[in-house]
């Protein structure tokens, strides 16, 4: 079960985040336990009339959203979103992400990348000064799958990243797939040193589908702590 204080935690910073959202706003809908506490408030504003268009990251948030009767696209009428509220793995003090523990980075970084603004709201314990402790999730194509995964550990062991690159599966032991019909594998690196470098060079290997170190995309971090609430980067 979540503990308690944490889950409270993640609800005080969806919270702080609901208030970012003004009437008319185009909005990227997170996936994950946090971006699911923010969907649940929105809801409740949106019951209260509050008008909004958004686009889900993931067919669990589409389907949460959608029984919360909170107005769904997936871009079809529109091309740019105000603001996109997400969870995340890790973040570190330049807002680089970790994402995809919940298994959505592909669609997560597409929305993110199609907004103004995307605010992360987290509770502590996904600060780090160094990522990488969260094992780094990386969307692959079916098709090759092992030279991707070789390619992987050459990319990391080129910027001294090494650790075991490890298919994901589900509780039941079946290969995890992802939303859009591809495996997921996370690295072990447990330090990523220049994730700027590993970034680059992930997105240079065909087989990987979308890696999952946001780099540039996250304009603040909302972190509940214990008690308080801190803000990293710039809120509109
Ligand atoms: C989903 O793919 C992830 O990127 C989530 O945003 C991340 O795993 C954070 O999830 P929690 O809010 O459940 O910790």
């Amino acid at each position: 079960m979540e503990n308690p204080n944490i889950d409270e935690a993640k609800r005080r910073a969806a919270a702080a985040a609901v208030k970012l959202v003004m009437p008319g706003m185009r909005l990227g809908l997170g996936t994950g336990s946090t971006a699911a506490q923010f969907i649940t408030l929105l809801g409740a504003r949106v019951a209260e009339g509050l008008d909004v268009i958004c686009v889900p990251t993931s067919e669990r948030t589409r389907a949460q959203a959608a029984a919360l009767g909170i107005p769904l696209t997936a871009f079809e009428d529109i091309d740019e979103l105000d603001l996109t509220i997400d969870g995340a793995d890790e973040f570190d003090p330049e807002l680089r992400l970790v994402k995809g523990g919940g298994g959505a980075l592909w669609r997560e970084k597409i929305v993110a990348s199609a907004s103004k603004q995307m605010v992360v709201i987290t509770d502590a314990s996904k600060a780090v000064t160094t990522l990488g402790k969260f094992p780094l999730p990386i969307e692959v194509s079916r098709f090759g799958m092992e030279a991707t995964r070789r390619a992987i550990a050459k990319a990391a062991e080129a910027t001294g990243c090494a650790g075991a690159v490890v298919p994901r599966k589900t509780a039941s032991g079946e290969a995890f797939i992802t939303d859009n019909g591809n495996y997921l594998v996370d690295c072990a690196f447990n330090a990523i040193g220049a994730p700027d470098d590993l970034a680059q060079r992930l997105s240079a290997i065909p087989g990987i589908v979308e890696h999952g170190l946001f780099i540039g995309l996250a304009t603040a971090v909302i972190m509940a702590g214990a008690e308080d609430l801190k803000n990293f980067g710039h809120l509109e």
